[in-house]
């Protein structure tokens, strides 16, 4: 098969553990013998310096080719001066993510064995942790019309009806195919957004009367998931907690670096990316963790290519690295990027 693919390695550690990802890339495609395309486009502040706008157009343009996107992340305190859409973040990443669509995002959260005993949390409360989140993207605060004004800033959160039933149908839909809980967290008791978003939740679960429903307002759930994170199959929430969740979630499996994630619409087309950004504190050292950038191009390969065998085998390869302790500093070890990146690929070659 010509896997056909976009690639925008953006910012900060996102060039690093985007090249140890397309390494691991090229070997799959050569040990199952397919053929890579891969189109290298600028995002972000990598735009901005080539005198860009930060999506330029042939990026659009070819994210919505090829339908099937691998990116690092944007941003950075080199950029921070701008202002708006003139920043890597409003200017590239959030209106690649509406213009595609791209409302489902991904994100789970299941402690590889190997990372048991790295995690702030006890291995017997971590033990048997599998759930994933299915956050809101398009929507909320993050997309709200923002500013200031004589009274000082203000970010407006809205919330349609339709916006929040397909999201949950999304999640609903998760959840059949797993342990059939869904677990929607707002902040009702304050947001009318979350009002909204909590009566329509439980209209769609009455489509679904498999699958047991709990909310949880977003305070208590910052708690929840630290106390009892075996309890959770699916979480259902909005944008912004989605973000913060996620980040709180990490911690759970060891390290913000080995967290991939999928953003999907109704259609065929998918970006892929880790869920954490572009780590200017470590960036050009060869420290990041790859492991997150190479989950998600197995969930590439698996959700934009129907490469299941090749997605999997990434995955068995990545689960070695972390038992042998072919990892770094993040998780105690002492690889850099590049042998992480290597060591998952040898791994593949072996096991053909
Ligand atoms: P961050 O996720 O980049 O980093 C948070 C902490 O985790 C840092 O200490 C970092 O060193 C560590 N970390 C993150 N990824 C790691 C990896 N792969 N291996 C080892 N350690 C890792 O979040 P931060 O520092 O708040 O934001 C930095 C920049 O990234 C900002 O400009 C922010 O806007 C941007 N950002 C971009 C995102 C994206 O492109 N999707 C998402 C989140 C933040
Ligand atoms: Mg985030």
């Amino acid at each position: 098969m010509n896997i056909q693919f976009t690639y925008l390695p953006g910012d900060g550690i996102g060039p690093e553990v985007g090249a140890a990802a397309l390494f691991v890339l090229e070997t799959v495609s050569d040990v199952f013998a397919h053929s890579l395309q891969i189109e290298a486009q600028l995002i972000g502040g990598a735009a901005i310096d080539a005198g860009e706008k930060p999506l330029p157009d042939a990026t659009f343009e070819s994210c919505q080719r090829t339908g099937a996107i691998l990116l690092g992340a944007v941003g950075g305190p080199k950029w921070d001066h701008l202002t708006g859409a003139d920043r890597p973040e409003l200017g590239s990443l959030l209106p690649l993510r509406k213009r595609l669509n791209l409302y489902a995002n991904i994100r789970p959260c299941k402690p590889y064995d190997g990372l048991l005993d790295r995690a702030p949390l006890k291995r017997d409360r971590l033990e048997g942790t599998d759930f994933v989140v299915m956050r809101e993207l398009t929507g909320g605060i993050y997309f709200g019309a923002k500013g200031r004004d004589a009274g000082g800033a203000y970010d407006e959160c809205r919330y349609s009806e339709a916006e929040v039933e397909r999201i949950a149908i999304k999640a609903f839909d998760l959840a059949m195919q797993r342990r059939r809980k869904v677990t929607s967290v707002d902040k009702s008791n304050v947001l009318e957004t979350s009002r909204l978003w909590r009566e329509t939740v439980e209209q769609v679960s009455r489509r679904y009367p498999e699958v047991t429903l709990e909310h949880l307002l977003v305070d208590a759930m910052t708690m929840h998931m630290l106390t009892r994170p075996t309890d959770f199959d699916v979480v259902l929430t909005e944008n912004m907690f989605g973000d913060i969740l996620t980040d709180e979630a990490s911690v759970l499996c060891g390290s913000m670096g080995v967290i991939p994630s999928a953003s999907l619409s109704d259609g065929t087309i998918g970006l892929f990316e880790p869920i954490h950004g572009s780590a200017p504190d470590i960036a050009g050292q060869g420290k990041a963790n790859p492991i997150a950038m190479i989950l998600s191009a197995a969930w590439m390969l698996r959700l934009s290519f129907g490469l299941e065998a090749e997605a999997s085998a990434i995955e068995a390869a990545v689960a070695g690295a972390l038992d042998a302790s072919e990892v770094t500093g993040d998780l105690g070890g002492a690889l850099t990027t590049a042998e992480v990146g290597r060591a998952v690929a040898q791994r593949v070659r072996n096991a053909a």
